[in-house]
């Protein structure tokens, strides 16, 4: 508007300006026509009345010749008229002759051209014209007239300007306005690639509007490419991973789901407890919940789920005190889909054929109908959940290998995420499984599918060359399958730094203090912790094994040195559990009685649940933390360990079956069967100087510092991103191609 303005005042102005310049030029303009007609009539008419008027005159009858002057004005312009004799003789006229005009003064109006001449009634024109006869005829005519045409004249002309002035403004705006937006339209249409799907003048074709949507915002991802993040000069926290969510994925909404939940509301005596489950996948996810938002979906597990959850099943977390950042929903499983979904196939069957910790599979018809059966429930939470068509849903773990190709049927759109948390055996050792085929089937149907390293990555396309038709690409780590892409990638796994109990936790003293107190030792007594759920891979017995060694071996330890097992009780209705559990109190109390001489005890096993807080104080007062997993995807035990380590103090003795010691190798590497080895690891931690373990944990914090949770959750979410942008791009391309056919 103010730019219309800017145009149309001056405009007017200019033409104001001019229609003034311009009106006494028109003034003259007019009287010279007009003159020039009065001219050529009194042309007309001397010539006319010659013969009559000397007729006329030669009758000598003057008022004759009065009347027929008259008859003569009868002409509205001929105001009057004279006869001037040749010398003699009186002149005739009609009354009407101004007393300007006189026979003896003729000679200042000028022949032919005729004179304007101002009299008291007015302009007059006089025309003077000599007779073939003799004498002269004077035509006066009258020029009021020509004021009044004039001033209309004057009156149209401005109007004229006026009416001008705004047509020209009026237009000049509309086209530039039009043709500003049209410009800018056009320019921004190019830059956005559209002038290549809607060429000028070409109809628009309906079905290129999802292309064009597809370019468009291929195009909007390419303009943000160079604010990219650069994974390898960001330090990633929570804000870096919000960073990239809000800029690369837009805000793209997050669908979490696992099995375990992050918060177990629990009924104990009377009361609602939360507490939160020994897991290494919620350690991981649950930070990148707080950063990200969204939704978490996973199994109500605990006895007051049901009571604390909205009518959608929903519940805003974390509980108070903190702030809640993300919605929980639950999912219900009645007691048999549990049994056979969860104990059954995904701990009785994948769980073992995963792990090679010498525990066989069992497979149950029954339970792979109860795990089916899970999944679709879990597809359809996913889909209720899900509020655009094209969700990023995040699937962790075995419980949900048929959930990504449920998912796709639902939402196809969708860009699924499934992240293996566990190893991934060898095509013979999965060649067991008897719904082999279904299992593969249903995790291609994952944009990507996540392992924590390169080998199990390895392993999976192995076992899908050997065991589906499918195409692999060594190259990409891509499988196609049923027309889709699935990439296979390595996204070790980790956790949270900074701790964020760290900036409220008690210095490492107070922790070395508290945890000899609460179990009876002296101060600068040597403690050793382990910290596991009780499962059969975790090597708890070769851990305890090996401590019995150690005394064996290095006595003088005795009564110096205790190891706490803190043990949180898992899938204890499985019988492999059970019997695990009893073998390991069995060795413990063993242990304890072949050394009951020791002022203290050997081992100290703690069979219960312990809340992280508890955890941390045990990593931060203990001497040495011991992880002998027979077999283990990552283990972040071992790196939750070292990150509670900001003393840089402390030895990490680490199975080398764990994903963690091929990121971990300053640590004290074991091969957790060999109990010679691990004992010798013991006595090599406990009298590790002071300066070797700074050096040791030194290293091993920059890389978990570096290669945290976020930079973990923030590949995987930049690979979707990417790999949206490319599905745009193909998509786009084959749109356009079918269009173009
Ligand atoms: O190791 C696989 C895993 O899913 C971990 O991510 C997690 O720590 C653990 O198993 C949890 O087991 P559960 O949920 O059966 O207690």
């Amino acid at each position: 508007m103010r730019l219309s303005l800017r145009f149309v005042v001056p405009l007017l102005v200019a033409l104001g300006i001019f229609a003034y310049a311009a009106l006494p030029l028109v003034d003259r303009l007019m009287l010279r026509w007009f003159s020039r007609d009065l001219e050529v009539r009194a042309n007309l008419i001397a010539t006319t009345v010659d013969d009559p008027l000397h007729t006329l005159i030669r009758t000598g009858d003057r008022s004759r010749i009065q009347e027929f002057f008259t008859r003569l004005t009868q002409d509205e312009r001929l105001f009057a008229v004279a006869f001037c004799p040749p010398e003699t003789g009186d002149p005739v006229a009609t009354p009407t002759l101004p007393a300007e005009v006189r026979c003896s003064d003729l000679g200042r109006f000028t022949e032919p051209a005729g004179d304007l001449l101002q009299t008291a009634t007015g302009p007059v024109f006089i025309s003077v014209r000599p007779l073939v006869g003799g004498g002269k005829l004077v035509l006066v005519h009258d020029m009021s007239f020509i004021a009044r045409r004039s001033r209309e004249t004057r009156d149209y002309l401005f109007l004229f300007f006026v009416g001008l002035g705004l047509t020209v403004a009026l237009i000049t705006v509309v086209i530039a306005q039009l043709s500003w937006r049209g410009w800018v339209q056009g320019l921004r249409a190019l830059l956005r690639g559209e002038g290549l799907l809607r060429p000028s003048g070409k109809p628009y074709v309906p079905e290129l509007r999802p292309i064009a949507r597809d370019l468009r915002a291929l195009i909007r991802d390419l303009e943000a490419a160079p604010r990219r993040l650069d994974e390898d000069h960001v330090a990633w926290t929570p804000d870096t991973l919000r960073t990239l969510l809000r800029g690369e994925l837009r805000g793209q909404e997050v669908i979490v789901v696992s099995n375990r939940e992050p918060y177990i509301h629990m009924r104990q005596n009377g009361e609602i407890k939360v507490w939160r489950p020994a897991s290494g996948l919620v350690t991981a996810l649950e930070p990148v919940m707080r950063a990200c938002s969204g939704t978490w979906i996973a199994h109500g597990g605990g006895s007051a789920d049901r009571d604390v959850v909205d009518a959608h099943d929903r519940i805003a977390v974390p509980p108070p005190p903190a702030p809640p950042a993300y919605q929980l929903r639950r999912v219900w499983l009645t007691e048999q889909q549990e049994a056979g979904y969860y104990y059954g196939f995904a701990n009785e069957g994948l769980w073992p054929l995963c792990h090679i910790a010498h525990v066989r599979p069992t497979f149950r018809t029954s339970d792979w109908e109860q795990y089916a059966a899970a999944n679709r429930l879990f597809a359809r939470a996913v889909a209720d959940e899900a509020r655009s068509d094209d969700p990023i849903v995040l699937v962790h773990d075995y419980h949900f290998a048929l959930l990504p190709r449920l998912i796709r049927e639902s939402l196809p759109e969708a860009t699924i995420i499934t992240f293996w948390h566990i190893p991934w055996p060898n095509p013979e050792a999965f060649g067991i499984c008897p719904w082999r085929e279904e299992v593969l089937d249903g995790l291609l149907g994952s944009s990507i599918l996540g392992f924590h390293t390169q080998f199990h990555c390895n392993n999976f396309l192995d076992t899908i060359e050997r065991l589906i038709e499918a195409r692999v690409d060594r190259e990409m780590f891509t499988v196609s399958y049923r027309g889709e892409l699935t990439a296979v990638k390595r996204y070790p796994i980790s956790i949270e730094w900074p701790a964020s109990r760290a900036a409220t936790a008690a210095s490492v003293e107070q922790c070395r203090a508290a945890l000899r107190q609460r179990h009876g030792l002296p101060e600068g007594h040597a403690i050793g912790i382990g910290v596991d759920r009780l499962d059969y891979t975790k090597g708890v017995e070769e851990r305890l094994r090996a401590i019995e060694r150690l005394f064996e071996l290095q006595p003088e330890w005795l009564g110096k040195f205790t190891f706490v097992q803190l043990a949180a009780p898992t899938r204890t209705r499985i019988e492999h559990y059970q019997q695990y559990q009893a073998r390991v109190e069995a060795l413990a109390a063993r242990i304890n009685e072949r050394f009951k001489h020791a002022a203290h005890p050997a081992v100290i096993l703690r069979i219960e649940h312990h809340e992280p807080e508890s955890v941390y104080e045990y990593y931060r007062g203990a001497d040495v933390c011991v992880v002998t997993s027979l077999h283990d995807g990552m283990n972040l035990v071992a790196k939750e360990f070292v990150a509670a380590r900001d003393d840089n103090a402390g030895v990490l003795i680490l199975s080398q079956f764990t994903g963690a010691a091929r990121e971990l190798p300053e640590a004290v590497i074991v091969n957790p069967y060999d109990t010679d080895q691990c004992a010798a690891a013991l006595q090599l931690a406990l009298t590790m100087p002071k300066e070797e373990q700074r050096a040791r944990m030194r290293l091993m914090r920059e890389l978990i510092k570096e290669f945290n949770v976020y930079r973990w959750a923030g590949r995987m979410l930049r690979d979707a991103a990417g790999m949206r942008r490319r599905g745009r791009l193909s998509h786009s391309a084959v749109a356009v191609a079918r269009a173009a056919l």
